[in-house]
């Protein structure tokens, strides 16, 4: 059994955090990205489409994932949805792997998101989103529920 850290992130925020679990998990790090353009004004509002509507991404991986099977995937959140790369991801690797899901936001939770992926008629067992406000509470014990989980 074989874990890993992916993650999407578009200003940063996401890394960081991808970072420090990696480091937390003693495990490897790898970066996902894809072929949405989300910099700019323009990018922000299409970002936003693209996650209302659950449009998917092509996306690339740093590395090769087909020797782990656990995996934490970590995503902004955007307009309470998960991003195109993540749901691309679920996609393709969400029936052969065990995946938890950590989304970073800057006030949105877990109950809302859920509730969009619902709508949109996809089931993520694991789902935790970290908001900012509550980052520094949150985060310890978000590392240690993950860690039981895996
Ligand atoms: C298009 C877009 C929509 C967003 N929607 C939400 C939202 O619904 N709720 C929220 O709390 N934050 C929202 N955010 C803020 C991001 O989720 C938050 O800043 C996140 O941590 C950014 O991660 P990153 O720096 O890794 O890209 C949104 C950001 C973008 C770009």
């Amino acid at each position: 059994m074989k874990t890993t850290v992916v993650y999407f992130t578009r200003t940063g925020t996401t890394e960081t955090l991808a970072k420090e679990l990696a480091q937390y998990l003693r495990c490897d790090l790898i970066k996902m990205t894809d072929d949405g353009k989300w910099t700019g004004f323009f990018g922000f509002f299409r970002a936003g489409r693209y996650a209302v509507s659950g449009k998917r991404t092509n996306i690339s991986l740093s590395k090769d994932i087909s020797e782990y099977d656990r995996i934490v995937l970590l995503t902004p959140i955007w307009v309470a949805n998960l991003t195109p790369a993540a749901l691309s991801f679920l996609d393709k690797y969400g029936t052969d792997k065990k995946i938890i899901v950590v989304g970073t936001s800057v006030s949105t939770m877990d109950d809302e998101v859920k509730k969009n992926l619902q709508k949109k008629g996809i089931n993520v067992e694991n789902l935790f989103v970290l908001a900012k406000k509550y980052y520094e509470d949150y985060k310890d014990k978000l590392f240690f529920m993950i860690s039981n989980l895996l």
